[in-house]
């Protein structure tokens, strides 16, 4: 069976990823330090703790699994925690992932599929946005992830690395079948935050902006279910093992939901009450951002299942009862 080395495999998105490779036919070798992994969530191969910036760990692992290819999911990714520490996100997703690369290119490995974002785009220009919208982040974490992207065009043109670049928007929902979900800590992303006003794990949920040129006010957002998103890493690779060349493609749902419709979502799924509490416009909140897929859907016939809001709303709260069942 062929080899994936998959990157931050014990965090969210890569432990989707590694289920679809699995069920792909591929093994999927999960490298994560579980700084913020979970060991539990690698279930579909094996686990090799490591650091992307150990290169000496990482020449170990590769020479013992020999992975045809790599997924990258290890990033920091909070964009708050990037803008009041920079260095600590330049260090881990440029640094480390230049280590990473490396030590691809000395052994001979040259299919890489990347974890980028939406956030390269910063504030769109027009929407939705294409995958030739200027890429100007507003933002540290965007900025390493561009700095990447910047890289592996001159890894391939020196070195004949060929990636497919991801940006992602906004990821939510929970393996169908229940078998992984989301689990930050902390936790920032509105699905889970929302689901954990629900099950009076927090007394509400504040809505930061209520006053923006959207239908209801507040911001809207482009939610894609996890393993449409682990599905399209999948078609990446299969991409870049046949001779695919180096190229980036948005994974979004192109469709935009307000933060009021997912909230009002939630209250649907789960029968419960939910506090709002409105809050002030954040900095840098652009108040629409919609990604257009066409060309994922196009060239690699990508074909996303869970499309609804209620799909992805209520796959994420079968997981977070499943990891946190009410006390009665
Ligand atoms: N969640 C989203 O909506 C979203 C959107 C756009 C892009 N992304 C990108 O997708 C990727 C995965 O995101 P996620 O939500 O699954 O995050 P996550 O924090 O759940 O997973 C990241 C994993 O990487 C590991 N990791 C971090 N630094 C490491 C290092 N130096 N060496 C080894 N392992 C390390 C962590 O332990 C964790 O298991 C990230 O690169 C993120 O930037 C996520």
């Amino acid at each position: 069976m062929t080899t994936v080395l998959v990157t931050g495999g014990a965090g969210y998105i890569g432990a989707h990823a590694c289920k679809a490779l699995a069920r792909a036919g591929y093994t999927p070798v999960t490298y994560d330090s579980l700084v913020h992994g979970h060991a539990d969530a690698v279930r579909w191969g094996p686990l090799e703790q490591g650091d992307i910036s150990d290169r000496a760990r990482l020449d170990a692992v590769l020479a013992q699994w020999r992975p045809a290819a790599v997924m990258h999911f290890a990033a920091y990714a909070y964009v708050g925690e990037s803008v009041e520490n920079p260095g600590k996100y330049w260090r881990n997703n440029v640094a480390g992932t230049l280590t990473l690369l490396e030590a691809l290119r000395d052994h001979g490995i040259g299919s890489f599929v990347f974890s980028s974002t939406c956030a390269t785009y910063g504030v769109p220009q027009r929407l939705p946005l294409t995958e030739d919208h200027p890429q100007h982040p507003i933002n540290p974490y965007g900025m390493t992830k561009l700095a990447v992207e910047r890289m592996l065009a001159d890894f391939d043109a020196a070195h004949g690395l060929r990636s497919i670049s991801l940006r992602y928007f906004n990821a939510a929902g929970a393996d169908p079948d229940g078998e992984t979900g989301e689990s930050h800590d902390p936790e920032t992303h509105l699905i889970p935050l929302v689901l954990d006003a629900a099950a009076g794990r927090r007394a509400g949920i504040t809505v930061y902006g209520s006053d923006y040129p959207t239908p209801d006010g507040t911001c809207v957002r482009d939610y894609i279910h996890v393993s449409d998103l682990a599905e399209a890493h999948v078609l990446a690779l299969r991409a870049l093992l046949a001779g695919a060349g180096t190229t980036a493609y948005n994974l979004g749902n192109g469709r935009g939901f307000s933060v009021r419709e997912v909230i009002d979502c939630a209250r649907s799924v789960t029968g419960r009450q939910i506090a709002e509490t409105p809050g002030p416009r954040r900095p840098g909140d652009p108040p629409v951002l919609v990604g257009d897929a066409g060309r994922i859907r196009s060239e690699l016939g990508w074909a996303p299942k869970h499309v609804e809001l209620a799909a992805i709303v209520g796959t994420a709260w079968r997981w977070h009862q499943s990891r946190h069942p009410d006390p009665a």
